[in-house]
């Protein structure tokens, strides 16, 4: 699907970006099971409930689908997790996300967001890739794995000032 096609559907799905709050945990819980073989605890994520951390919903029809984790430090943001609900991926809405986590992150003053990734991860890796994320480098068995641990791809995208 073409970008413009893309976010013409997500408009029309009445797509809302807003902070996450701790009541939002079951369904986020809900969300990571599906979404990651090795999924945070609810232990984690209320521990990213502080300064310099910021979460973000994302909700369609009142209903949470997908959700952001970000920690700020000094002036680099650290895209911590990204998840969006299996029923509605590949509809644009991750790249949406990512987007508006991006602009937030510029406009508070980072100037820069790092992530890691799992090598195998390709639907994502194609995501930050075509947004302009390269990679700086690759931290070897930084995940735990089904066959013991998997390699994390280092990426960035740096904002122009
Ligand atoms: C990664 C993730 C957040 C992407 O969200 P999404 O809403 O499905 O993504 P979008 O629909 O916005 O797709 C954006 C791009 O991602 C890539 N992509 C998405 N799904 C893909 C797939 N199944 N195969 C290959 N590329 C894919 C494509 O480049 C796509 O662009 P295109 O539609 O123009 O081809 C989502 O797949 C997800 O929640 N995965 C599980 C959790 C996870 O792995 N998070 C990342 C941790 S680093």
């Amino acid at each position: 699907m073409s970008c413009p096609e893309a976010y013409q559907s997500v408009m029309e799905a009445d797509l809302l970006f807003r902070p996450l709050v701790p009541q939002d945990l079951p369904s986020v819980l809900d969300i990571e099971l599906q979404g990651y073989s090795h999924p945070w605890s609810e232990a984690v994520f209320l521990d990213c409930f502080k300064d310099s951390y910021h979460l973000w919903a994302a909700c369609r029809a009142e209903s949470l689908v997908g959700y952001a984790v970000v920690a700020y430090m000094v002036d680099e943001a650290h895209l911590l997790n990204i998840c969006m609900h299996p029923r509605v991926r590949g509809k644009g809405i991750g790249r949406q996300l990512l987007r508006h986590v991006l602009a937030a992150a510029s406009r508070e003053g980072m100037s820069q967001l790092l992530l890691e990734v799992r090598a195998s991860n390709e639907s994502a890796i194609a995501l930050y890739e075509d947004e302009g994320f390269r990679e700086i480098g690759r931290r070897p068995g930084y995940y735990p794995s089904a066959n013991g641990r998997e390699d994390a791809r280092v990426m960035v995208l740096r904002f122009s000032q």
